[in-house]
């Protein structure tokens, strides 16, 4: 039976905030434009982003100080070109989000609240509540769909179509009846959002098995700084939900089993308000040496009963509820317990600004962009900032969004055919007609297990060597699995295999690049090289997956400025 065909002038993958606001501006321009995505756009992790978006607004702010505290925060990593152009159109994004119905919270004299986040020379982040990232992701896929975005929901991107330096489309499987279909295109986006999920206790949803990451690797296409996974300090203990940055922004401190406000040593100045990757250590260092609280003794208090419950209820929402449903704790009267969560993924597909995916350090591929979580721009370096996130998306989103509007009358489209989807149909066949004796839910958690242990916050050359051996035998018992659902309807089993080798993949290129790189620079952070290197190591690493499956490195130039090399203090 032949596969059905679908043209489009452009297809999205991902309905995350980068997703809807590309697709929209491409709809809004008289493109024609798909969006396939895995999940219901409003399921989009861009949801649960909760404690801001941030933007230099008030008269004690500046462009400038937004764009040096995100370059100080990525340790110097970020390309200087790229936070300028993200700094300088914050003020107006948040507008235009504005404009187009998000309703942000607001202080008394009516402007857009702001409240401070780490590493941040300003309160920056504007919010709704504890609810910020929900509230753009609803305006935004709202203004989609009303100019008529088509969105494939539930519909999961196996493939590219890829060959001669060209991307002309996507091989995607339609989860509800393993239909698949060839979506071909002038132009093809990822927006597939990060890959956190490699770790046992992260702050990401189900979804986030970072697919597009592999898909793109597995075409010979390099990966940029996958070693810079962050770790966000305040995850629920034992799960690591996200409790927002939001909290501490708001006053909330952090003891330890003595009753110590231990930030005083790790960050004299900024204290809670430091840097995510330099909190996140410190929580990590209090446990590990023995001071940690709880019945496991794995995490600290966060304490916020001292801004009383009107401010509680009316700015964190949110973070009550969710620290009273999983740990039975209100946080209007105790403090609750957590500790750090991976959480975000500063590398990714890399792009440049105007989000044409690289071919490697000088050629970029044609009719390919990329934009948000999965891409690497770079303006996050080696640790992004609270609410530069969500920034990023939605920026970059529209913006990418806007590239590809000017640039697809001069693509030519390559006609598809049904050859191009043999990859992912032999894919889909080899998962279903194994007859090992391997089950991915258990291979998965030895993964995760092994890459939080190994290649979490704190890694050395032994440890991440375990991380890459552990991974290469993972890859050998991930021929011989099982799955004992055949059927076509919602077969939620062959999906998570197919995720599953997107995870071993990913994970091998964070593990090969992270034991190459012997610095400690933002949150990769190496106990046996525990300085920042610039000589060696002020450097992007590009690196690439050969036939045999083993993974190769690159680098690439970081894109100096104005902001000088400087020690990192908070
Ligand atoms: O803490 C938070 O609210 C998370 C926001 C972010 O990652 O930008």
């Amino acid at each position: 039976m032949s596969i059905p065909i679908y043209t489009y002038d452009t297809i999205i993958v991902g309905a995350g905030l980068a997703g809807c606001a590309a697709a929209r501006e491409l709809q809004n321009a008289g493109k024609k434009v798909a969006v396939v995505t895995k999940l219901h756009p409003l399921r989009s992790h861009s949801g649960a982003a909760q404690g801001g978006v941030n933007a230099a607004f008030s008269d004690e702010d500046s462009v400038e100080l937004h764009e040096f505290d995100t370059v100080k925060g990525s340790d110097y990593l970020a390309d200087q070109d790229a936070v300028e152009f993200m700094c300088q159109k914050a003020p107006e994004t948040i507008r235009w989000a504005e404009k187009m119905g998000a309703a942000f919270s607001r202080q008394k004299n009516g402007k857009i609240a702001q409240r401070p986040f780490g590493g941040q020379s300003s309160p920056r982040a504007c919010y709704a509540k504890d609810r910020t990232g929900l509230t753009l992701l609803q305006t935004v896929y709202e203004q989609a769909d009303r100019v008529g975005v088509k969105f494939w929901d539930e519909w999961y991107a196996a493939d590219i179509i890829y060959k001669d330096g060209k991307v002309s489309g996507v091989v995607a499987f339609n989860i509800r009846n393993m239909q698949m279909a060839i979506f071909n295109a002038k132009a093809v986006m990822f927006a597939t959002g990060g890959y956190a999920r490699a770790y046992k206790i992260n702050s990401n949803a189900h979804a986030n098995t970072g697919d597009g990451l592999s898909i793109v690797a597995r075409h010979g296409l390099p990966l940029e700084d996958m070693e810079f996974v962050q770790f966000h300090p305040s995850g629920l203990s034992g799960n690591g939900v996200l409790i927002s940055e939001a909290a501490r922004g708001e006053g909330g401190r952090l003891f330890n089993s003595k009753g110590e406000r231990f930030m005083e040593k790790y960050a004299p100045n900024a204290l809670e308000l430091a840097s995510r990757d330099v909190v996140a250590r410190a929580i990590l260092n209090e446990i590990r040496e023995g001071r940690g609280v709880g019945p496991r003794k794995d995490a600290v208090y966060l304490d916020v009963t001292h801004l009383g419950k009107d401010l509680i209820m009316e700015r964190l929402p949110e973070l009550r509820e969710l620290a009273m449903t999983f740990l039975g704790l209100d946080m209007i009267k105790e403090p609750i317990l957590i500790s750090a969560t991976a959480h975000y993924s500063m590398g990714g597909i890399p792009v440049d600004i105007d989000g044409h995916v690289r071919l490697n350090n000088k050629e970029f591929i044609e009719g390919f962009y990329a934009a948000g979580e999965c891409s690497c721009v770079s303006v996050h370096g080696a640790n992004r900032l609270g609410a530069n996130s969500i920034l990023e998306a939605l920026l970059f989103g529209r913006f990418v969004g806007k590239t590809m509007v000017n640039d697809i009358d001069n693509i030519e489209l390559r006609l598809a055919s049904q050859e191009d989807a043999q990859r992912t149909l032999d894919e889909v066949a080899s998962i279903l007609n194994n007859k090992g004796n391997e089950g991915v839910p258990a291979l998965r958690d030895e993964l995760q297990q092994c890459m939080t242990n190994n290649a979490g916050a704190f890694r050395t050359k032994e440890t991440l060597q375990i991380a890459v051996d552990k991974v290469k035998e993972l890859r050998e018992r991930f021929k011989n699995i099982r799955i004992k659902d055949k059927s076509k309807v919602f077969n939620t089993e062959l999906q998570e295999a197919i995720e599953f080798g997107h995870m071993l993949d990913y994970s091998l290129f964070i593990v090969q690049s992270a034991i190459a790189r012997e610095e400690s620079r933002g949150a990769h952070y190496r106990e046996d090289f525990q300085e920042r290197d610039d000589e060696n190591f002020l450097k992007h690493t590009m690196a690439y997956m050969n036939e045999d499956g083993n993974i190769k490195l690159d680098y690439m130039d970081v894109v100096l400025g104005k902001h000088e090399l400087k020690a990192r203090n908070y």
